[in-house]
């Protein structure tokens, strides 16, 4: 499942000493099986971080982090899971393969990075040092590139003629990769016997890079004005249009520079050029979008370099309305966001070329949270008719429905009432419906879905049953001998985190052990979800089990035991939400006090149900 392949996973994990990795970050003593020590990831004074070297686990018990060695070095580092392994391969003297694969596609895969290699040298070349460049290197002058501005962008210049990457491509046979990645593409006609000619030609060309700078596709302006402004390559097994941003790789150094004096920034604009003027101008963090409106996973893959990011949007009309657009993509990937509008007339690169960086700065500073941008036009609705002021009150209730987090969503709440003058308990109830933790172990991707259910979970089942959720994915994920057990229960039909159900069908389903599922597990739970699965792994600090740990009958008794409480509380609340519905039918039934049957036969399914639900 993973792409090194497990074992090297596994490798690099079984040599990892993850003692030794958290005790570089945390001041660590021994606690009889256990290492015990502050926990870097919230502020304490007394010790509630645990780490389980026999099973390679961390928890706190104080907040809830916990994972691997793994997850320990992506959350200190800020990297994703592949990136941790790495770290760590490279720490521990693991050589993985090259291309990050293992199997059949790994060859595929490395030939159409190769290509894309291949291409970004052959364009620079073209650039460079050929007369077809000159009128390129002309241009980039005119638009006030430097050399070494292009040069760290590895911006080049596809020549005219019709064929000459592809010739270049055929030479190291790399045609078919070529295809693949859209730089050349085939005749149709037969007569020719396939020949293949280049999708880019007279483009000035950027190289998309992907976090680790390779390019994985290009964007081309042409010189021509009559021309359509930009090709850019099309979707491929390396290039995803809606998770990739232009400019991350080089933006990334500059945010992770940031962190530790939490100056870290990103900001966010629409074009190629306006990353490239405003890195040129000194603002190194510039990342853009590939040509298509803002995604959730562009934000997503964003947040995990620094959770400030300034969008700059036009100064005009619709720049207002795409800040308002942009707000909801932000909630929903968890993300507050600010934004600058840029004077019309401007675009950032323009903008920063002709009034100079100390102006751009000064839009930064003054960056507004987009949410309070949205509030004070909704509040400045408010002041109209009543149905004028019920609708604002609508639509920031939708807004605050896309807030994930419990805090931000409390505070928000607060000023949203006050600006709107509305009764804060109204728009809560809402935005939440009747309970409000719900969403504790949802992460925001899901929390639109959660939105739209329609009848929400009464607040103590509720809690109840994302525990018992979580708690069962933990035991399989861990414990391959129970998943038998759990998919025979059905339990996985009764999840509310239809997400989190699917994981665990998808568990049932496999023997593997955990160890060989680190990757998909990571790619698929939450840091706080992971947190939970750690609890169960690390045990409980008094804990003290024989030495066989993994295989202990007792332990694994106490989890089958575990397994089962799960099962009944999920079955229960599935029940109670039944019984739920079947009550507010019959008080509508008895309120209109028409049909006295249909009332009676409510009540009837009532009482069925309560009896069903003691046997
Ligand atoms: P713009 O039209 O604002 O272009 O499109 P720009 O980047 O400012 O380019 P210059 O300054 O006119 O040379 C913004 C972005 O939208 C995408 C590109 O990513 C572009 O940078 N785009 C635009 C396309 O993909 N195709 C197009 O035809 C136009
Ligand atoms: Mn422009």
């Amino acid at each position: 499942m993973g792409r090194f392949g497990d074992d090297k996973i596994e490798e690099v994990r079984s040599r990892a000493d993850i003692v030794e990795i958290v005790g570089a970050h945390v001041r660590l003593r021994r606690a009889g099986r256990h290492f015990v020590g502050l926990c870097p990831f919230h502020n304490e004074k007394t010790p509630s971080f645990s780490v389980n070297a026999e099973r390679g686990f961390f928890h706190c018990f104080g907040c809830g982090a916990g994972g691997s060695v793994f997850n320990f070095i992506m959350r200190v580092e800020g990297l994703t899971f592949p990136e941790a392994v790495r770290s760590l391969a490279r720490k521990y003297g693991v050589t993985l393969p090259e291309h990050d694969l293992s199997g059949p596609a790994a060859g595929e895969r490395e030939a159409m990075l190769k290509a894309n290699e291949v291409a970004t040298e052959f364009f620079a070349h073209v650039l460079w040092n050929t007369t077809d460049g000159a009128l390129a290197r002309d241009y980039l002058k005119s638009r006030g590139i430097s050399v070494e501005t292009a040069r760290a962008f590895m911006i080049g210049f596809a020549p005219s003629r019709p064929a000459s990457l592809a010739k270049a491509l055929e030479k190291r046979g790399l045609r078919e990769a070529g295809v693949k990645v859209g730089l050349v593409k085939k005749d149709g006609a037969v007569a020719t016997g396939g020949e293949v000619y280049d999708m880019f030609r007279g483009r000035v060309m950027f190289p998309i890079r992907d976090a680790q700078g390779k390019a994985i596709a290009f964007g081309g302006r042409v010189l021509d004005a009559r021309l359509p402004k930009y090709i850019n390559s099309p979707e491929s097994p390396l290039y995803s249009k809606a998770r990739t941003l232009y400019g991350l790789f080089e933006a990334r150094q500059a945010i992770s520079s940031n962190v530790a004096t939490g100056k870290d920034r990103a900001i966010l604009v629409e074009g190629y050029f306006d990353v490239i003027a405003l890195w040129q101008a000194g603002f190194k963090q510039a990342v853009a979008g590939c040509g298509t409106a803002l995604t959730v996973e562009q934000l997503r893959v964003l947040s995990r370099y620094t959770k400030n990011v300034i969008a700059c949007f036009d100064g005009d009309a619709a720049g207002r309305k795409a800040s308002m657009r942009a707000l909801e993509i932000f909630l929903q990937a968890g993300l507050l966001g600010r934004g600058i509008f840029i004077p019309s007339g401007f675009d950032p690169d323009t903008f920063v070329r002709e009034r100079g960086a100390a102006s751009f700065a000064e839009l930064t500073d003054k960056s507004e949270l987009l949410v309070d941008y949205f509030l004070s036009e909704q509040a400045g609705e408010a002041r109209g008719s009543i149905a004028e002021r019920a609708r604002a009150a609508q639509r920031v209730a939708g807004m605050l429905k896309l807030v994930d987090d419990p805090f931000q969503f409390d505070l928000l709440a607060r000023k949203a009432a006050d600006l709107l003058s509305i009764g804060e308990e109204v728009l809560r109830k809402e935005a939440r419906g009747p309970q409000s933790g719900a969403a504790r172990y949802t992460s925001s991707r899901f929390a639109r879905d959660r939105a739209a259910t329609a009848n929400p979970p009464a607040a103590s089942s509720g809690d109840a049953g994302a525990k018992a959720e979580i708690g069962l994915v933990a035991l399989a994920l861990l414990h391959p001998e129970l998943r038998n057990e759990i998919a025979q229960s059905g339990a996985a039909a009764n999840f509310e985190e239809i997400r989190l159900g699917g994981v665990l069908a998808d568990l049932c389903r496999t023997d593997e052990a955990y160890t060989a599922l680190e990757q998909w597990t990571a790619e698929r739970l939450s840091a706080e979800e992971q947190g939970r699965v750690s609890e169960f792994a690390v045990g409980p600090l008094t804990d003290d089990l024989g030495d066989d740990t993994q295989k202990n009958p007792n332990e694994l008794e106490k989890c089958r035991a575990l397994v089962n409480d799960y099962v009944v509380a999920l079955d229960r609340r599935r029940r109670a939400h039944e019984l739920g519905r079947l009550r507010q039918s019959a008080s509508e039934v008895s309120a209109r006090e028409s049909e006295p049957g249909e009332a009676a036969a409510a009540a009837q399914a009532v009482i069925a149900h309560r009896r069903q639900g003691q046997g």
